[in-house]
């Protein structure tokens, strides 16, 4: 993953750029806008987040309004309109899992990162959020982690921490 500021211009690679063309040749003639969620994910999973300067390269690339990738990118959670960390935790706390221990799980990652939630940890790795229902709730407490939205059920202080540890050892390797 690249990582960009605010207010810093993007270029998207040729990588990038026959990925898009990929996504819009599944769609009729002139209807390259039914392509812009898809394309969303795919600079979102190269950037971490979608900064302004990308969403107005993609409504040219789309040949659409810049207005309308705004009004799609703030509509969908999903979409990062500010950095994150490399890895964003992604609680369930919906009714369902805060019965089972969502909040307990929360104030966990809290502790254990040393930030709070929004913020980004120190050394870019993490970030957290609450969200509401990822339709695993039968396995509460949940999280998610994007851009694959790899679950992680059943979710002790323990395992929590397990998973951090992972996350940190994985960053390491890739490093
Ligand atoms: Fe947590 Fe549905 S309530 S996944």
């Amino acid at each position: 993953m690249l990582s960009i500021q605010e207010n810093q211009p993007v270029e998207f690679s040729a990588a990038l750029l026959e990925q898009f063309g990929e996504i819009v040749a599944r769609y009729p003639e002139n209807q390259q806008k039914s392509a812009l969620l898809p394309i969303l994910h795919l600079v979102q999973a190269e950037y971490g987040w979608l900064s302004t300067d990308s969403m107005d390269k993609v409504a040219a690339y789309l040949h659409i309004q810049a207005i309308e990738v705004y009004e799609v990118a703030t509509f969908y959670t999903m979409y990062f309109l500010k950095p994150q960390g490399k890895y964003m935790l992604e609680v369930c706390r919906t009714g369902p899992c805060c019965l089972v221990g969502a909040e307990k799980i929360m104030q966990h990652i809290e502790n254990r990162l040393g930030v709070k939630e929004g913020e980004i940890t120190a050394d870019g790795l993490f970030s957290w959020r609450g969200v509401e229902c990822i339709a695993a709730c039968g396995y509460g407490p949940v999280l998610q982690i994007g851009p694959e939205y790899t679950f992680y059920e059943n979710l002790t202080e323990k395992s929590v921490d397990e998973l951090i540890d992972t996350l940190r050892d994985k960053a390491k390797q890739q490093a």
